[in-house]
């Protein structure tokens, strides 16, 4: 039996990923929190007829026989949604609006999603824990702080969801190369920030010739990928549907390891010296915390894989920025963590 959570599910992403969790045969169980409107979202969803069934809410059950089920603050309704999770996603807090960058959105997001860390690690101390919520290159610190202090962090469960850049790096790459997007594999490591993000077109399989005068812009088109959805919503958030897919895209990849199947491979930002095969990768890219393409299986993260093995001179180029910027981000997030306003 599996139980998912989303923590945040009322929300632009939270609906539709939570939709995709209870469409999904390999969720037995969905939980839903969020500070506001979770009774009726998960009342809509609790009628559609899948797996993560449904015992209807106005039948007077108590919570503990639902399959799919609504929380909100009160009540201790954190706990009692996290409680014995196996997954837990995370896309709550606040989305950036045109002119902000993801770290404008430190000063909220970081305390929300500490404060639900420290609620995962005392009722579901060893779920796998998918933090999509930005700053995503501070919140995963912040995270990995917390299961720290209560002494439950396992480097393999925790991942920062870096998804969405590699399937916009698909799409943007197929749109050049006639390729179609579901037949390339596009490796973008790093982080998940303008120019934290490195898209490795060297890399991409099966193999595309970028013209070299598209280059450059398709480099900025996935690290900026972000703020062309948040210019085009004009102050009403951020990317929330391809999200959503991409959210879900990776929850599934892991659940479909946790269960055996063998092969998936997907970045994501990750604790590396945690991971094996990962403190030698830190080592080479100078940060703890870094997306690389990761094995995932029934222990999550089961091996991160070196992606830097003849990169070109543009790409090495890239890779410096990124890890400038990175490890200001990541510093930011672990200070916050053992000092919090
Ligand atoms: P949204 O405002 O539509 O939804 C956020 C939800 O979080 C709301 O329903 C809100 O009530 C809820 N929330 C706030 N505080 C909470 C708390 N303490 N506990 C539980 N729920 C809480 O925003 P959105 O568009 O869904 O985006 C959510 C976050 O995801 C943002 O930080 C955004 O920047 C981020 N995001 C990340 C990626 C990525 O690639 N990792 C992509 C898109 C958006
Ligand atoms: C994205 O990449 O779309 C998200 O991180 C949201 C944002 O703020 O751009």
């Amino acid at each position: 039996m599996v139980k998912a959570v989303v923590a945040g599910a009322s929300g632009g992403i939270g609906q539709p990923l939570s939709l995709l969790l209870k469409l999904c045969p390999l969720v037995d169980e969905l939980a839903l929190y969020d500070v506001v409107n979770t009774p009726g979202v998960a009342a809509d969803l609790s009628h559609i007829s899948s797996n993560a069934v449904s015992i209807p809410i106005s039948l007077g059950f108590g919570t503990d026989d639902w399959k799919i089920a609504g929380y909100l603050p009160k009540d201790d309704g954190a706990k009692a949604a996290f409680k014995g999770a196996d997954i837990i996603v995370i896309p709550a807090g606040i989305p950036r609006k045109p002119g902000m960058t993801r770290d404008d959105l430190f000063n909220i997001n970081a305390g929300i999603v500490k404060g639900l860390i420290e609620i995962a690690a005392e009722v579901a101390p060893t779920a796998f824990i998918l933090v999509i919520s930005n700053p995503v290159n501070s919140t995963v610190p912040i995270s990995a702080e917390v299961l720290k202090s209560k002494g439950v962090f396992n480097p393999q469960r925790l991942f920062g969801v870096t998804t969405l850049d590699i399937v916009r790096a698909e799409t943007f790459v197929s749109e050049i190369s006639g390729k179609a997007p579901t037949e390339l594999t596009v490796p973008v490591i790093g982080g998940h920030s303008g120019e934290t993000i490195v898209p490795l077109f060297s890399k991409v399989t099966p193999s595309v010739s970028i013209p070299s005068d598209k280059y450059d812009a398709l480099v900025n088109r996935v690290q900026f990928g972000g703020d062309e959805v948040v210019k085009a919503k004009d102050g009403a958030g951020s990317a929330t549907l391809s999200m959503a897919f991409a959210g879900f895209r990776f929850a599934e990849k892991l659940l479909k390891a946790i269960k055996g199947e063998k092969g998936l491979v997907e970045p994501t930002y990750v604790y590396l010296p945690g991971v094996p095969g990962g403190k030698e990768v830190a080592e080479v890219v100078g940060c703890d915390f870094f997306s690389v393409p990761v094995e995932l299986g029934p222990n999550g993260a089961e091996k991160a894989t070196n992606p830097l093995a003849g990169i070109t001179e543009k790409e090495k180029e890239l890779l410096a920025a990124c890890t400038k910027g990175l490890k200001g981000n990541i510093e930011k997030g672990v200070t916050f963590a053992h000092n919090p306003p």
